[in-house]
Order: C-alpha cells, then sequence, then structure tokens
C-alpha cells in the first residue's frame, strides 16, 4: 500500500515538473531570442536628386540605421552615419550654421564629420555618394 502511494506521488509530482517546464520554456525562449546576424548593407538608394534642395539635410535608412544626406552644393553631397558618437542619438543638419548637430547634449560635427564642439569623442562615419543617373547613392567606404 505504501509502496503504491510513493508510485502514485512520484507520477503526480513528475507530471506537475512537466507542467512547470512545459509554462515555463516557451516564456523563457520567447524572453530571450536567437541571435540573428543583421544583415549586412553596403549601399542604398537616397532617392533622386531633385528631392533634395542645396543646402538641406535629410535621415534615410541605411540598413537598419540612420543616415545623413547633405546635399552642400548643386551637384555635391555629402553623407554620414547619423547616429552621434556620444550616445547614439540621431544627429541632423543645421542648414543656418551648416554644421551637423546633436540636440541631445549640444555635439557639432562640420561637414567632412569631424567634432567642432561638444562631447562626441570621435568623427561621423562618412559614407561615399554617388550620383546614379537622377538617383543618390550612399555606400560604405572601402
Ligand atoms: S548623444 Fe550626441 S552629443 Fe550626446
Amino acid at each position: 500500500m505504501a509502496q503504491r502511494r510513493t508510485i502514485v506521488r512520484w507520477l503526480l509530482g513528475g507530471g506537475f515538473s512537466a507542467s512547470i517546464v512545459s509554462f515555463l520554456y516557451p516564456a523563457i525562449k520567447f524572453m530571450n531570442p536567437p541571435a540573428i546576424p543583421e544583415a549586412a548593407v553596403n549601399e542604398v538608394s537616397a532617392g533622386k536628386v531633385q528631392d533634395l534642395k542645396v543646402n538641406a539635410g535629410k535621415i534615410v535608412k541605411f540598413g537598419s540605421r540612420p543616415a545623413l544626406l547633405i546635399r552642400t552644393g548643386e551637384s555635391e553631397f555629402r553623407a554620414f552615419s547619423a547616429i552621434c558618437t556620444h550616445l547614439n542619438c540621431t544627429v541632423q543638419y543645421q542648414d543656418a550654421r551648416r554644421e551637423i548637430w546633436c540636440a541631445c547634449h549640444n555635439g557639432l560635427y562640420d561637414l567632412n564629420g569631424k567634432v567642432v564642439s561638444g562631447p562626441p569623442p570621435a568623427p561621423l562615419e562618412e559614407y561615399a555618394v554617388r550620383v546614379r543617373g537622377d538617383e543618390v547613392v550612399l555606400s560604405k567606404r572601402a
């Protein structure tokens, strides 16, 4: 009789444990998704030349990250990573001062991506810009 109770307790305990595991395993898997490597993007279209005025900038997507395209002249463009090197805020073009500004901590970069003032510790990553037909194309520098 005692042996039968032990077997029943063991079966119930095992079933309870299996239930707990079946609830917790999917929850833990969901909270810890597998690392999927980001697809490498080396070139993106930033739109048509005529869509960007001279002395204006716009944010475009470079893969999953923002890039800043600036039209500095009739046929001159500059492009940089739009991620501030201080604490990763998105920078923007200031047409009145012809500088790149980070609003988070007042970081300033020049049109070469070099730090002018503020806390950013390093220049912005610069991208190569080509005009292909009427399309502006950004690419990573080799
Ligand atoms: S994050 Fe850009 S200046 Fe701090």
